[in-house]
């Protein structure tokens, strides 16, 4: 098991997980995962596959298939059966679908598992998703838990497909969000929900910096709690 601390951020989509996450992960020289990105894999390949309306073939996809996480330069690379689908698992159509992706308990049980291992390899782990301090790692050492509004998530995430050169409209993304919302948080297997135990911190009205600084507390006070060396660069 890693050495560093497991720290779970959770959270719905645009409440700053990502950014914080990897801004965390880069301080303490942790590894980085976005699990997300591995539900919009399988997303992707079930669309690819022209079988997202059938969920036996989706489970089969799901345990067939190879996806390997990388990070380089603030970005999550994500490989699936060895092709880059980095930008393609951010397509409109990959987030119409992913939530019902997502409702799928074996596909759960294969992504989890998958990201278990992952989280164990590290020398300190950031893992964001939704269900990370409830299910994939209930013994996390830091849990944290983002809201935000949806008015704030939907402009975050407009801004963000703009400035990657994508037409949106903020009122579809909002629709979009507040959508993924309602499945994500009552699905019966794994709902976004806060762990009895997280952190709750509110990003709506506060910068990235203080967000970051925010959760980064919290990781001191547990490191040295769990006596563990941190060394946090700037
Ligand atoms: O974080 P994101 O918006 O890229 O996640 C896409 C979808 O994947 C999200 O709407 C629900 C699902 N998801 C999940 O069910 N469990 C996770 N741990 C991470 C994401």
């Amino acid at each position: 098991m890693s050495k560093g601390l497991v720290i779970a951020i959770d959270g719905s989509a645009g409440s700053g997980k990502s950014t914080s996450a990897k801004l965390i992960a880069k301080k303490l020289g942790y590894v980085y995962i976005d699990t997300g990105a591995m539900y919009r894999a399988i997303t992707y390949l079930a669309l690819e596959n022209e079988a997202i309306n059938d969920e036996s073939r989706i489970i089969e996809l799901a345990r067939k298939c190879k996806i390997d996480l990388d990070y380089k330069d603030g970005e999550v690379i994500v490989l699936l059966n060895d092709k880059n689908v980095s930008k393609e698992i951010r397509l409109a159509e990959v987030n119409s679908h992913v939530s019902d992706v997502s409702k799928i308990s074996e596909v759960r049980k294969v992504l989890v598992e998958k990201q278990r291992e992952m989280g164990a390899k590290g020398n300190g782990v950031v893992m964001e998703g939704r269900d990370i301090g409830t299910v994939v790692f209930p013994n996390a050492d830091v849990k944290i838990f983002l809201t935000a509004s949806l008015d704030i998530r939907a402009n975050r995430r407009t801004k963000e497909y703009i400035q990657n050169g994508s037409k949106v409209l903020v009122d579809d993304i909002k629709s979009n969000l507040s959508n993924r919302d309602k499945i994500d948080s009552n699905r019966n297997d794994s709902p976004l929900t806060k762990a009895s135990d997280a952190v709750e911190v509110d990003t709506t009205n506060v910068t990235i910096n203080e967000q970051v600084n925010l959760i980064l507390e919290e990781v001191k006070k547990i490191a040295v709690k769990k006596n563990i060396q941190l060394e946090i660069k700037n």
